[in-house]
C-alpha cells in the first residue's frame, strides 16, 4: 500500500492555502483504494509560535472539525492528534541525535528569523526558541514514525521533508534500514496559493482568507485582493495575478482556460472578483455547513482523535521498542 501522511499546525484558523495546498489533496488521495492515509494535528509544532493554551485548543478543534468537513473519513484513515503519541517526543530524540547542526542551521525558517535580526541589529537569536531550531526534526519523527512514502504539502513545507529524507538516511545508515525515505506531494497549481496582498497566504502575513469565513465576509476579502489599476477593456496579466490563482485553485481546468481567455480580453476587475467569490462560495459552502454543525460537537470530535490515537499507537509502540533496541537502549515492550 502507498503510506500517505501530512500534519497541519493548530496555530490559527485554518484558511484556503491550508485547504488547497494540504486538506484538499490529501483527502482525495486517502480515497485511492491502495491508499494508507495518516493525517493529524501537529499540535506540538503549534507550541513553538504560540503560547496562548486557550487558541491551541480551539485551533485544534477547528482543524479537526476542517478535516471531517473536507471529507475525510476518520473509520478509513489514521486521524489523529500529535501529541497524543508520545512515542514522537521519543523518537525526536533519537533522531535528534543523529542530526546534524549544520543542517539545522540551514532551515529556512530558522535562517529567516536570524537573518531579521542581523538586518535589524539585533543578537542573531534574539527571540529564537530552541522548538523553532528543531521544528524540521520534530517533524521528521511525524514523518518517519510510520513510513510515509508521500506527504502532501504546499511548496513551504519541502525542505522539511528533504530534510526527513537526511535524517532518515543517516539514521539508516548508521542503524540498519528502519525508515521509508519520505517524498514530498505537491500539487504545482496551488503549492503557493497567494493571499490577499499577492505574498503566500499566511497566518504570519496577516492576509489570509479564513476557509469558513461566512459569504459576506468571503465576498468583503476577495474584493480586497491586490489588483494592479488596469481599467475593464485592458487586457490583464494572468502571470502573478493572485486573483487569477485563486480561480485556478477552484475551478475546472475548461473554466480556468475562459477565464485565461476573459483577462487577455480585458474583463473588469469587479467582474473578474465576483466570479473568484462565487467559485470559492460553491465549492466551500457544503463544506462549511458540515463544519459548523461538527464544531458544535467537540465531545465526538474528540472521541474520533482518542480512537485515532489508539489506532496510530498500535503502530508507533511496537516500531519505537524496535528502534530503541537497534540503538542500544532496553528494548521497551
Ligand atoms: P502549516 O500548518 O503551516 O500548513 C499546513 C499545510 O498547508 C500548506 N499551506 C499552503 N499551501 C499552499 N499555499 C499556501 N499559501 C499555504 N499555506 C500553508 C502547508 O504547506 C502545509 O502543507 N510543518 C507543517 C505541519 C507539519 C507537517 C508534519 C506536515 C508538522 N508535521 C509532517 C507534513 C508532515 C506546518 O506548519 O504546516
Amino acid at each position: 500500500a502507498q503510506r500517505i501522511l501530512t500534519g497541519i499546525k493548530p496555530s490559527g484558523t485554518p484558511h484556503l492555502g491550508n485547504y488547497a495546498g494540504a486538506i484538499r489533496p490529501a483527502v482525495e488521495a486517502s480515497r485511492r483504494a491502495d491508499a494508507e492515509s495518516f493525517y493529524f494535528l501537529a499540535d506540538y509544532h503549534a507550541l513553538i509560535s504560540t503560547t496562548d493554551p486557550v487558541r491551541v485548543q480551539r485551533s485544534t478543534l477547528e482543524i479537526a472539525a476542517t478535516w471531517l468537513a473536507a471529507g475525510l473519513d476518520a473509520d478509513r484513515v489514521w486521524f489523529y492528534r500529535q501529541s497524543d503519541i508520545p512515542e514522537i517526543p521519543e523518537l525526536t530524540w533519537l533522531l535528534t541525535c543523529v542530526a546534524g547542526k549544520g543542517l539545522l542551521n540551514r532551515a529556512h525558517a530558522y535562517k529567516a528569523a536570524v537573518d531579521k535580526n542581523n538586518a535589524d541589529g539585533e543578537d542573531p537569536d534574539a527571540g529564537v526558541n530552541m522548538g523553532l531550531f528543531m521544528y524540521p526534526v520534530l517533524m521528521a519523527a511525524d514523518i518517519l514514525m510510520f513510513k510515509a512514502h508521500s506527504v502532501p504539502v504546499g511548496r513551504d513545507q519541502i525542505q522539511h521533508i528533504e530534510m526527513a529524507r537526511d535524517i532518515a538516511a543517516r539514521f539508516n545508515h548508521l542503524y540498519g534500514e528502519h525508515f521509508v525515505l519520505p517524498e514530498a506531494a505537491i500539487d504545482e497549481a496551488v503549492a503557493t496559493l497567494p493571499g490577499l496582498d499577492g505574498r503566500k497566504m499566511s497566518k504570519s502575513y496577516d492576509n489570509v482568507i479564513p476557509l469558513f469565513a461566512k459569504p459576506a465576509e468571503l465576498k468583503k476579502l476577495v474584493f480586497s485582493i491586490l489588483t494592479d489599476s488596469r481599467l475593464p477593456g485592458e487586457p490583464k496579466e494572468t502571470e502573478g495575478s493572485a486573483l487569477f490563482q485563486l480561480y485556478q485553485a477552484f475551478a475546472s481546468a475548461d473554466e480556468t482556460e475562459a477565464m485565461r481567455t476573459a483577462f487577455a480580453e480585458g474583463i473588469a476587475w469587479g467582474e473578474a472578483k465576483q466570479a473568484v467569490f462565487e467559485y470559492i462560495e460553491r465549492a466551500v459552502a457544503p463544506m462549511r455547513e458540515r463544519y459548523e454543525a461538527l464544531i458544535a460537537q467537540p465531545a465526538q470530535i474528540e472521541q474520533k482523535l482518542l480512537e485515532g490515537a489508539e489506532k496510530a499507537r498500535a503502530i508507533a509502540t511496537p516500531f519505537l521498542a524496535d528502534l530503541r533496541h537497534a540503538v542500544g537502549l532496553r528494548r521497551l515492550d
